[in-house]
């Protein structure tokens, strides 16, 4: 080498060859690879670059410039060549993602809340507007909390009337919601005023009117002074904000451990000659009040257990309880 003439010819090769490759790349990938091969730090004009080493002294500028073209030349064919595909790309890219505006959108599903969950939301909130908390207690249960507590002691036969699931000797799943009225007093002095809304179990057999898993709100008001009077105004009150005007209210005796006198609650719609059971209540036993260190000779209180299945089934005239768990669509969307 060291021969300008001879440089000269190598390099009008190299743009040459350079030229036909570069008109065929039609991709970004193969225009890469091509960048490497000509460009890159160990590519064919950089190996070029290397014959500067042996030209003599005085031909060195020159030989120098002429590289230095080379390398510009390729260098903006390159640039070139890679405006021109991503123009092509683009085109290529509009074309195929093209909107279609006589087409008709996509819909989503939009979801909304379970009938249980709404009948529940609403019963909180006539509530809430009276002036009750909202208190949650633990579905696995000690038998203390879901029973003694509750002035049923071991072996009463009372405890038969909860078909309860238990988990081991003295765990359970709670099968009605009044033990949260335990765990509330027991960390709170009075005036205790709460609702606790929640999830139940009990061993029964499915049918329409049962399910071994349904819900139920409780009720709990203790202060000084408060007497059947006031748990019947409080009932007429909700009953008349969940079901609407002109319901009557019947109270009839009733047992629950837990109460004393209690009763069971009737309603009747305007017009209607059915009378509908919508829960059990009554005056706090004074052995639940004591459970908890309060005082029954200074407090009193009232409680009532109604449950959120049956409720919703009365009011939207719903006779199968197990519409609620079958998640069918049909069912689930009327509401
Ligand atoms: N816990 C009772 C049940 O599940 C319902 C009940 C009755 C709750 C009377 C009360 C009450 O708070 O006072 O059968």
């Amino acid at each position: 080498m060291g021969d300008l003439s001879s440089l000269g010819k190598t390099i009008a090769d190299l743009n040459g060859e350079m030229a036909r490759g570069l008109a065929s790349v039609n991709d970004t990938a193969t225009l890469e690879a091509f960048r490497v091969e000509y460009l890159g730090r160990k590519g064919r004009v950089s190996q070029l670059f290397k014959v500067l080493a042996d030209v003599s002294s005085e031909e060195k500028g020159e030989a120098g410039r002429l590289l230095n073209e080379l390398r510009d030349g390729i260098t903006r064919a390159f640039e070139e060549r890679a405006t021109t595909l991503s123009g092509c790309a683009l085109e290529e890219r509009l074309t195929r993602e093209s909107v279609d505006m006589t087409l008709p959108g996509i819909s989503r599903a939009i979801g909304h809340m379970h009938p249980l969950t709404r009948v529940q939301r609403e019963i909180e909130s006539i509530f809430l507007r009276m002036g009750f908390d909202v208190a949650t207690g633990p579905e696995i249960e000690t038998e203390y909390y879901n029973f003694e507590a509750l002035n049923i002691p071991a072996d009463h036969p009372a405890r038969a009337d909860w078909d309860t699931f238990y988990i081991s000797d003295t765990t359970l799943l709670r099968p009605h919601t009044s033990p949260v009225q335990i765990h509330v007093m027991e960390s709170t002095s009075p005036p205790v005023r709460i609702i606790c809304p929640g999830r139940c179990y009990r061993r029964d057999a499915q049918d329409a009117t049962h399910s071994p898993v349904f819900h139920q709100i409780e009720l709990l008001w203790v202060e000084e002074g408060l007497s059947l009077a006031n748990l019947k105004y409080v009932l007429e009150l909700f009953t008349r904000e969940y079901f609407g005007e002109g319901y009557t209210m019947r109270f009839s005796g009733d047992f629950f451990p837990f109460t004393e006198p209690s009763v069971q609650v009737h309603i009747k719609a305007p017009g209607a000659s059915r009378w509908l059971e919508i829960m059990g209540a009554g005056m706090v036993d004074p052995a639940v009040l004591s459970a908890v260190g309060y005082d029954p000779e200074r407090v009193s209180g009232f409680a009532f257990g109604l449950g959120i299945e049956r409720m919703a089934m009365l009011k939207y005239g719903i006779d199968d309880i197990r519409a609620f768990l079958t998640n069918d669509l049909r069912f689930i969307r009327q509401f």
